[in-house]
């Protein structure tokens, strides 16, 4: 695929493309950013990708003056040039450029960036035999920091770290606890519970990023008759669930089927999962068109 990047109006191929050395991000983590997916020439989810940017934006007080209609049509014109017919869109948007942690050294606009790429999070063989997932010792932000709710950059190298923990054991991916120990989510995804044929995931405040994906597995489960409950969840609500698995962007739908070396209900993907991996991939039609 053509690694194409649109930056701040200025649109080159990956290798040639640059960004200035005192951009906030880059000086300190002050960016916002969304992983978009392209399915079959159609952005999946985009205006509620871009919803989710701007209240960021809002929350972060960066001072947009590209408004959200005109970064659409940008996203939409990147994507038509890039040509391809799947792939993963990143969209960056910073405070602006400056040296100084005070907001009022930022002396430009706000640094906008759409990269046309391709990302795979998990291997294929993982969809079908499912994730073997660790407890990480790394909990999410507390909300009184920085909302873990807001796509902020400078909120990720906690979830790097805990992706290290996992890979260090051999594990596919870490289990995030918030400051009360509860369940938050895992390194770059949400997670669910399915007990008695109903469905449970941690509550929007539990210190989790409120997935896209999450809300559509939700629109999609209740659409197929399954009851929903958002709540506080420990680790023994995972491991005393039927099944497990996690959604996100990247990962769309994967079967979770170990918690810290036990199997989750029998230890392989289980039938409601299985079904709910298919329905999504039968959404995944309803994106916006490009051409
Ligand atoms: C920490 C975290 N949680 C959850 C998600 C899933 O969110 P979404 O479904 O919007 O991609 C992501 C994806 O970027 C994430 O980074």
């Amino acid at each position: 695929m053509p690694r194409l990047v649109w930056i701040n109006g200025c649109l080159s191929p990956l290798e040639e493309a640059t960004t200035s050395v005192a951009d906030h991000a880059h000086l300190y983590g002050d960016g916002l950013f969304e992983g978009i997916r392209i399915y079959d020439r159609r952005v999946f989810k985009l205006d509620e990708h871009l919803d989710r940017l701007y209240h960021g934006c809002k929350f972060m007080d960066f001072h947009m003056t590209l408004d959200q209609p005109k970064l659409r049509a940008i996203v939409l014109e990147v994507a038509r040039k890039a040509n391809e017919d799947n792939g993963y869109i990143r969209l960056n948007v910073t405070r602006g450029s400056g040296l100084g942690l005070d907001p009022r050294a930022v002396k430009t606009e706000p640094n906008v960036m759409v990269m046309l790429s391709t990302l795979a999070l998990y291997p294929p063989e993982a969809y079908a035999a499912g994730l073997d997932v660790v407890t990480s010792s790394i909990r999410v932000n507390v909300p009184d920091a920085l909302d873990p709710r807001v796509k902020c950059i400078g909120r990720y190298p906690s979830n790097i770290l805990a992706k290290a923990e996992a890979n260090k054991v051999g594990a596919g991916e870490a289990l995030m606890l918030n400051a009360q120990g509860n369940v938050a989510e895992c390194t770059g995804d949400n997670v669910f519970v399915i007990k008695d044929g109903s469905l449970r995931t941690p509550h929007a405040t539990s210190g989790i990023l409120r997935g896209i994906t999450r809300d559509t597995v939700i629109e999609l489960a209740q659409g197929a008759g399954m009851a929903v409950t958002e709540d506080t969840m420990t680790r023994y609500d995972i491991l005393e669930a039927d099944e497990a698995f996690l959604t996100g962007t990247a990962a769309e739908v994967i079967p979770m089927v170990r918690l810290d070396g036990r199997a989750i209900g029998s230890g392989v993907p289980g039938e409601t999962t299985k079904k709910l991996m298919a329905l999504f991939r039968e959404h995944i039609r309803t994106g916006v068109p490009f051409d």
